[in-house]
């Protein structure tokens, strides 16, 4: 039987010709899959014919909006996953997402070879990877661009030796990965990082300088997910959906930053998450309310932990696994209704209810109703430095005795 490679298809330049590539030197069937993690633009029917037309024996189209939106998404959210307390995880989300499938459509087309489009100085290529090693240490793994000389100028090439049904000509300056969660932008003019990003690169989201009328939402949450926007139910995906919208309109979610990549470079990276940015703002705040002390302070460490695992490619990693348990069982009373008004690039809570709240108004009120007993304070206080002082006394009496 003749040798079969799925590959992770998007429909642009570098996977379509990855497909004849493939085909060519190494004498196998190729397989394109193309997955919908909610990155609209072209229609996924219009993707998977182009496979075929450049020589894909099969192509399978996987909407996975809400496998994403629910799997990835909500766990991102319950870690308030914020890489290097910015970035909220975009691509290092989708990853995991689509290595499922690939190893999932590997086995039932009998393929011995995943491939992907990644180059080799990525986050994305590691997360693909590892991931597949993890599910499925059988299968070889082919990254054309990294591993078998496709570079951009010989794909063009290819491309219209070949004529395949792709843009070769308006190439876009950009490298950008989009999902439901977010986009990112990279390369061209940013790679000087004293560049200002330029309007042009956005998609997701409004000048946030431009007027406008803020736009004030009430987001309800039970046990750290998103139920209902305004009072109407929705999914997860539906609550990304509007909030990408929404806040995307009043320019809420943009970020220039310089990142650290898990390959050890740095690298400068535009990002627009509106819909991620609100959820997390919103839901960091219902935690402010029903978390106890401790458990939120100790959750902070669990949070960045999480998060830096997840962009280093150890989605399916055993840490991993034992922090997910951690933090589905801390999203046990973060329940309730936050009100958020978004406006000019800010995400701003301004009110926040619940039935689940540890906030008591007798306790913090300085007006009548006060039921807390400042008496109580001065031998708290006594007790809670007794410590300090008593090795205050011990420096002082040794610096007496050496005097
Ligand atoms: N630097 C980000 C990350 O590693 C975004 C990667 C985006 N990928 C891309 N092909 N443009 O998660």
């Amino acid at each position: 039987m003749t040798e079969r490679i799925v590959l992770a298809y998007s429909g642009g330049l570098d996977t379509s010709v990855a497909i004849g590539w493939l085909a060519e030197q190494t004498g196998a069937e190729v397989i394109a899959v193309a997955a919908d993690v909610g990155q609209g633009g072209e229609d996924m029917e219009v993707i998977a014919a182009r496979a075929l037309t450049c020589g894909a024996t099969d192509s399978v189209i996987l909407d996975l909006k809400d496998e994403f939106a629910n799997d990835y998404c909500m766990p991102a959210l319950a870690a308030n996953a914020l890489y290097m307390d910015r970035y909220p995880l975009v691509s290092a989300l989708s990853r995991p997402t689509i290595v499922r499938h690939l190893v999932e459509a590997a086995r039932q087309f009998g393929a011995g070879t995943v491939s992907h489009g990644c180059t080799g100085k990525g986050n994305d290529q590691v997360r693909f990877e590892v991931g597949i090693a993890t599910l499925a240490p059988e299968l070889n793994v082919l990254a054309p661009v990294r591993d078998c000389g496709m570079t951009r100028d010989k794909a063009i090439v290819f491309a219209q030796e070949k004529a395949l049904p792709i843009e070769t000509t308006k190439k876009s300056p950009y490298s950008i990965d989009q999902n439901v969660w977010g986009r990112s932008i990279e390369t061209g003019l940013l790679e000087d990082i004293w560049n200002s990003p330029v309007e042009d690169m956005y998609s997701y989201t409004a000048n946030p300088s431009a007027p406008g009328k803020p736009d004030e939402v009430t987001i309800t949450f039970t046990a750290g997910v998103p139920v209902a926007i305004d009072g109407v139910a929705v999914t997860p995906l539906q609550a990304i959906q509007q909030l990408n919208s929404r806040a995307g309109a009043q320019g809420v979610g943009r970020l220039d930053m310089v990142e650290d990549r898990l390959i050890g470079i740095k690298s400068r990276e535009v990002y627009e998450a509106p819909g991620a940015i609100a959820l997390i703002s919103a839901h960091q705040e219902l935690e402010n309310v029903t978390l106890e002390r401790d458990l939120a302070r100790f959750k902070r460490q669990v949070e960045q932990r999480w998060t830096e695992l997840v962009y280093d490619g150890l989605w399916f990693s055993p840490l991993k696994n034992a922090l997910d348990t951690f933090l589905s069982h801390s999203q046990e009373h973060v329940s309730g209704d936050v009100r958020l008004v978004l406006h000019a690039g800010q995400a701003r809570v301004t009110g926040r209810r619940s039935v689940e709240s540890l906030y008591d108004f007798s306790m913090a009120t300085y007006d009548t109703g006060d039921v807390f007993d400042q008496s109580l304070a001065r031998g708290f206080i006594e007790l809670w430095g007794l410590p300090s002082k008593m090795a205050a006394r011990r420096d002082a009496r040794v610096a007496a005795q050496i005097s």
